[in-house]
């Protein structure tokens, strides 16, 4: 069984998931951005990447270059920003959806989540 573990990290949390999940045999793959997605200092990055998440905005990001359809699990990481999904993680789902939706009807699809504060 192929699984893969697709995910985005802006501070390095979700490349420690990342190899605790490759330890494991899952296909490890990062999403990019196309450049910084919020400002790097931190009051303004909060500010910022917090008023873009809550209005569901989707980063640039570069194209996801895998076959997401060679997989029979999938695992899709995210940090959390203000309580949603990080910016980034919105175009990784869109990407996904428009070149993978009818082909991973039937697979095993979940989530994992890394936060601040549980
Ligand atoms: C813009 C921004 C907003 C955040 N908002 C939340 C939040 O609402 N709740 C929370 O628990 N953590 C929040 N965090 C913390 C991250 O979710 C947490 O540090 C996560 O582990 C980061 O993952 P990463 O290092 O892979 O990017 C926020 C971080 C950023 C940069």
């Amino acid at each position: 069984m192929k699984k893969v573990f697709i995910y985005y990290s802006y501070t390095g949390n979700g490349d420690i998931v990342s190899k605790k999940y490759m330890d494991n045999g899952y296909d490890v793959y990062k999403v990019t951005t196309k450049k910084r997605p919020i400002p790097k200092s931190f009051f303004f990055g909060m500010l910022i990447g917090g008023m873009l998440s809550g209005m569901n905005h989707k980063s640039k990001i570069n194209d996801i270059d895998i076959n997401l359809d060679e997989y029979d699990k999938i695992i899709i990481g995210s940090p959390i920003w203000n309580s949603k999904l990080a910016c980034p993680t919105n175009a990784m789902l869109s990407q996904i959806e428009q070149k993978f939706n009818n082909k991973l009807a039937n697979k095993d699809v979940s989530f994992v989540l890394y936060s601040g504060s549980g």
